[in-house]
């Protein structure tokens, strides 16, 4: 709360997954396009395989564009994008980790004067200190990986760091070695793939049938890495965070597991076009090869920064920005104070730096549409019990008048008309919309936090009893504040559930 809000209209979430997946698929393909290259021309030269070290030189320009040009580019990205959407999160990563950084700089900077030497030196160096610069390249670029391995795991396992605050203990978390393994087993399988596309264009048909079938060595290669240590990764997740994200977002986690859809896809081309019939290999095979590749680690990463919500840094910084040890000061004197921009209007400012990380008004998980046709109270409740909502949100520290002043920003920008009037529904229809609305997002009939069993076959007197303490089972439950119409709607629709038109609704 240290720094200005940036409020565009743009989705943080999705900013940062466009732009990270983008840098990730091009900079781990650098690591590994290395080792494919020392690797080919090691035996090209053996075998003085002048056609393929003619290739590799191809392949060497393609490497060059793509890592130093788009992954250098897509790097600074990231920075630069982290530093406006999270300035908080990222000062806790610069300060923790400031000789960490350095040293990852340092292996960037030999990284990419040892890629322009290789490139350079296919003609104007001898063999050995050819391929040595190579080997210096793909040293420093998995050194690299390294590094920022240990403060990518730490955002999400920070381990003993929470208690001792030793930076080795951050860094060493229980996620590093499986992830620092995995990671490499990426690298492997996307040298095969990225190389694939340059395969393709070969004229040369038995060479594109050799090409093709080292590439798919690579490829299968790094799935059999892949697909063990993605397990290993899983097992080293401390249990809660896995358990509280599978009972909140369930169709995320799922999400994982389809992924593998995308494993069976390439395995299944590689052997086809890679050893079955490779001189068949061409453009569109490639493409879907690449599609591929990006679809399953774009999930492995859409799934690590789901795992750790509601943190941004595991049990240190909830993913908006508030300090976990702050909590006390929160509590006890509320969000305002700690804000220290204020643009005059204090249910904008609390909206920003509440929720606004995750939420947009009206575009990308919109607060608007979830609160049309309720009333201001009825929202602040909603603020001070987000805990307990499906989506694992961070729990609502400020007082009871910030939530108000939330729910004011809210209600004085979304729909105010009568549900009814909204969506067109009366009775049983209105009652379900009701039931979406003020119940719904914390107990999903069939799901999250379900509680039909409490009710199921209660009669009228037992319903408007329960409406009328509704705001006392539970701290995070609302009062029920619907007017008499909604009242009567919502009953009619809780007698239906469990019963047949009921299951169907
Ligand atoms: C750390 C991220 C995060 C923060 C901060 C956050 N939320 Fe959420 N919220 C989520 C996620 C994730 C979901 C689930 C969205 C989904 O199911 O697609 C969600 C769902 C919701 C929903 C249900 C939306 C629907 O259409 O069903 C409401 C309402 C909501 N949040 C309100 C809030 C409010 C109010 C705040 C601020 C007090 C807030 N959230 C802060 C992540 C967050
Ligand atoms: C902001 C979240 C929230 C909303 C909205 C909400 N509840 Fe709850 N409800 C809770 C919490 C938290 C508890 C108590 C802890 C628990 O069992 O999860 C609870 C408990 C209950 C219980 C007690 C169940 C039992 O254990 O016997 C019932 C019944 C219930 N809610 C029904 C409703 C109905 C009906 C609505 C809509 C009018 C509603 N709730 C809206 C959060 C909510």
């Amino acid at each position: 709360m240290y720094y200005p809000f940036w409020d565009t209209s743009l989705s943080y979430g999705m900013l940062m997954a466009v732009i990270s997946i983008l840098h990730v698929f091009i900079s781990h393909f650098a690591i590994g396009g290395g080792l494919y290259l020392v690797i080919t021309e090691t035996f090209a030269r053996k075998r003085n395989d002048q056609a393929m070290l003619d290739y590799l030189q191809r392949l060497s320009k393609f490497f060059l564009l793509v890592t130093l040009v788009l992954g250098a580019l897509s790097g600074v990205a990231i920075w630069f994008i982290i530093g406006l959407l999270n300035p908080s999160a990222t000062e806790v990563l610069i300060h923790h980790f400031v000789w960490a950084w350095a040293i990852e700089w340092t292996f960037f900077v030999i990284e990419i004067a040892a890629a322009i030497v290789y490139y350079y030196g296919w003609q104007r160096m001898s063999a050995r200190d050819h391929l040595a610069i190579g080997w210096v390249y793909f040293g420093a670029a998995w050194l690299s990986l390294f590094v920022i391995n240990g403060i990518i795991t730490f955002m999400l396992t920070p381990g003993a760091w929470t208690a001792t605050g030793n930076i080795w203990d951050g860094f060493f978390n229980p996620t590093f070695w499986p992830s620092l393994f995995y990671r490499t087993g990426i690298c492997v399988l996307l040298a095969g793939l990225y190389a694939m596309v340059v395969a393709a264009r070969s004229k040369d048909v038995s060479l594109k049938a050799r090409t093709a079938r080292r590439n798919a060595a690579f490829g299968l290669i790094g799935l059999a890495i892949v697909v063990p240590t993605f397990f290993w990764y899983w097992q080293a997740i401390p249990g809660d965070l896995i358990a509280n994200a599978q009972e909140t977002m369930p169709a995320t986690m799922r999400t994982i597991w389809e992924s593998y859809l995308y494993i069976v896809l390439l395995v299944l081309v590689l052997i086809l076009y890679g050893l079955v019939m490779p001189k068949r290999l061409n453009m569109v095979v490639a493409v879907v090869l690449m599609a591929a590749g990006l679809g399953y680690f774009g999930s492995f990463e859409f799934f690590r920064e789901s795992v750790r919500k509601p943190y941004v840094i595991t049990d240190y910084m909830y993913g908006n920005t508030l300090e976990v040890a702050k909590t006390a000061e929160y509590r006890e004197g509320g969000y305002l104070a700690g804000i220290e921009f204020r643009t005059g209007d204090d249910g904008a400012d609390l909206f920003r730096h509440v929720c606004r990380h995750c939420h947009t008004l009206d575009g990308y998980k919109p607060l608007l549409p979830a609160f049309e046709g309720v009333d201001r109270e009825f929202i602040a409740s909603m603020v001070r019990g987000s805990e307990a909502m499906k989506g694992n949100m961070p729990p609502f520290m400020g007082s009871s008048g910030e939530a108000l002043m939330i729910g004011e920003y809210l209600h004085g920008r979304t729909d105010n008309r009568h549900l009814s009037e909204i969506y067109d529904v009366e009775g049983v229809q209105l009652g379900q919309k009701v039931y979406e609305v003020r119940c719904g997002r914390c107990h999903e009939i069939g799901g999250y936090n379900d509680k039909s069993e409490s009710l199921i076959g209660l009669d009228d007197e037992d319903y408007l009893d329960l409406l009328d303490m509704a705001g006392e089972f539970a701290d995070e439950m609302p009062d029920f504040t619907g007017d008499d119409e909604e009242r009567a709607a919502l009953i009619e629709f809780l007698k239906t559930i469990g019963k047949e038109q009921g299951g169907a609704l």
